[in-house]
């Protein structure tokens, strides 16, 4: 146990160094990670008055090509959500693109990465608002691999903890504060034996998983909640419910879904720009379909993967070469 725990401790001191060395983008700069540094009293960091996005590239070898999925949608969002929180990003959309292009070619990826793109209220000062206070802008890019398991399918609970509601904080912008919900929910999750947190809105219905919208199968039609039932509006849920309907011909109704549907549906999957495509094989204790993962799931996952990886002519504007 204690030669296992050095081993971590290990692998994440290096990761650290590794890390510090890479370049990011703070106000303007570019420098090394260990050298953007932020004061204690940062607002954001007390407040959570930050937005912020995660996006994924991916390596492909036999081009020799990273490709960044979604770029443009990801900036977009970020966009609508600086609004929320009344920020300010002095970039133009079509800078931010190349911004996070250039950034990715000086750190000589070769590799999948995640780009994180922050947007935060930055005053040193004390004092919860909004307003009359300064903002900043960073981007940091890191090497990153599966967030969750895609091949054997995950085990889930639905979570003691509900998902909060547009007017308590607006889950559809990607705040930095809203996360604390998440976090309760995958921790309860994990520390109850769970791989993942199913949440449920105010009055009940099924809303997304703790960073991933979700999508369940039944009797052949695919359903998957509204954004008025407080889902972040994610960019793979809107990009499957298209490959869904164009490439594999089947019926995708967006509306409220029930918990207990989650007991009797034939196939659920969670999705999202870190998840991917997570194939649920278990909820409370109850083997979704036959307990293993299903056949609408693995075609797509094999569609997704295909597209992501630029081995898809007809979706390769989902994707912006980086070299
Ligand atoms: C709460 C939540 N829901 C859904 C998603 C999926 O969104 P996207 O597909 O845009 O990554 C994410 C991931 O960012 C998330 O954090």
């Amino acid at each position: 146990m204690a030669i296992k725990a050095e081993g971590l401790a290990k692998a994440a001191e290096a990761r650290r160094k590794e890390q510090a060395q890479y370049w990011v983008y703070l106000d303007g700069e570019v420098k090394h990670y260990e050298d953007a540094r932020l004061g204690l009293m940062t607002h954001a960091l007390h407040y959570g008055t930050g937005v912020f996005e995660g996006i994924r590239g991916y390596w492909n070898p036999e081009h020799e090509q990273l490709f960044v999925l979604r770029l443009r949608e990801h900036y977009k969002r970020l966009q609508r959500s600086v609004r929320v929180l009344k920020l300010k990003i002095p970039i133009s959309l079509d800078e931010l693109c190349k911004l996070s292009v250039e950034l990715v070619r000086k750190n000589g990826f070769r590799q999948d990465i995640y780009i994180r793109p922050i947007a935060f209220k930055s005053s040193e000062e004390i004092g919860v608002r909004l307003h009359n206070l300064k903002d900043s802008f960073a981007i940091y890019v890191t090497p990153f691999g599966n967030y969750v398991d895609i091949e054997r399918g995950i085990r889930c609970m639905v979570s003691s903890w509900r998902r909060i509601d547009d007017n308590v904080a607006p889950p559809r912008a990607k705040i930095t504060g809203i996360y604390v919900n998440s976090a309760l929910a995958k921790t309860e999750a994990m520390d109850n034996g769970f791989d993942e947190a199913i949440m449920l809105t105010q009055d009940g219905h099924v809303c997304e998983g703790s960073a991933e919208n979700i999508f369940l199968v039944r009797d052949g039609k695919v359903l998957t909640p509204p954004p008025q039932d407080n889902i972040l509006e994610g960019i793979t849920r809107t990009g499957l419910i298209d490959l869904l309907r164009q490439e594999m011909d089947l019926d995708v109704v967006e509306r409220s879904i029930d918990r207990s549907e989650l007991y009797v549906a034939d196939e659920i999957f969670l999705c999202g720009t870190g998840a991917q495509i997570s194939p649920v094989i278990d909820v409370d204790r109850r083997p979704v379909g036959d307990g293993k993962v299903g056949p609408v799931t693995a075609q797509l996952q094999k569609l997704y993967f295909e597209i992501v990886r630029g081995r898809h002519p007809k979706y390769r504007d989902w994707l912006t070469p980086v070299y």
